[in-house]
């Protein structure tokens, strides 16, 4: 059962996802009896192997594809949704590719024309705003379609590794940001990353997931009150949790093999 645009204010996670379980066409069983459960502002880090559905995940919590067991609950009006592969138009200019869910909701140009330029600012990118996609390396154009999610304002965010192809220290930076917008309005969140010290850091609770069909293997409130500093990063508090749960998501893979 899939509740979409449920009425909000009834005190209930603004994500819900109970029992769900995904058996592909083909006889591929992706997902088993997960449940997922995001509040406003809560980010959700989801970890667990290649392979294990949370790509899956993600679409079933968005709507894009249905479960074959579970419910689906959401308040969200508008999820805003980072694929994995950035899926930008490539002859448009990162600009228009920034514009262009704002141009499809007919958002007035220049207000589309002043949030995809803070967007574009935000992720580091002012310098290639006329540039088409083929001219960006893959992270460049991650961050396009990291950007043109965010200039758009969703209600909900569902980010399917936005920083996968970045470096150290982009990959930090815009997780700062990303940190900073859901501080500035919060709304429900989730986060997959390949990352456990990325999960760590910026969720407040994170999800192991074992190999597949994927199951919820952890379930972990991140202990550390937001706003969280860099500097919490190199904690022997942080680097105990990373290692613990570094240590669930090789037993969860251990498991399934
Ligand atoms: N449309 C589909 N039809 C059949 N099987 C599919 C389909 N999409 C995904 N799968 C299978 O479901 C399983 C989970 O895939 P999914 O993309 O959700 O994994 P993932 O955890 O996101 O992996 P990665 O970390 O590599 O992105 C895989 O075995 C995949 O082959
Ligand atoms: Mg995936």
């Amino acid at each position: 059962m899939t509740e979409r645009n449920a009425p909000a204010g009834d005190g209930g996670p603004r994500l819900a996802l109970t029992g769900v379980g995904k058996v592909y066409d083909d006889g591929t069983e992706a997902l088993a009896g997960v449940d997922l459960a995001v509040e406003d502002g809560g980010l959700v880090g989801i970890v667990g192997p290649s392979g294990c559905g949370k790509s899956t995940l993600l679409r079933i919590a968005a709507g894009l594809d249905s479960p074959t067991s579970g419910t689906v609950r959401s308040t969200a009006e508008r999820i805003g949704y980072v694929f994995q592969d950035a899926a930008l138009l490539p002859w448009r200019s990162v600009r228009g590719n920034v514009e262009l869910l704002m141009e499809l909701r007919g958002v007035p140009r220049a207000e589309r024309r002043e949030r995809a330029g803070q967007a574009i600012e935000l992720v580091g990118l002012s310098a290639f705003a006329r540039h088409r996609p083929a001219a960006l390396s893959g992270g460049m154009r991650m961050r396009v379609s990291l950007a043109r999610t965010l200039a758009d304002d969703p209600d909900a965010l569902l980010l399917d590794e936005p920083f996968g192809a970045l470096d150290e220290i982009t990959r930090a930076g815009l997780g700062d940001e990303l940190a900073t917008l859901l501080a500035a309005r919060p709304r429900p969140a989730v986060l997959v990353t390949h990352s456990v010290a990325e999960a760590v850091f910026l969720s407040s609770t994170v999800l192991v997931m074992s190999a597949r069909p994927g199951r919820v293997v952890a379930r972990v409130e991140v202990p550390f009150p937001h706003p969280r500093e860099r500097s919490l990063r190199t904690t022997p508090e942080f680097a105990e949790l990373v290692a613990d749960l570094t240590g669930r998501l090789y037993r969860g893979m251990a498991e399934a093999a």
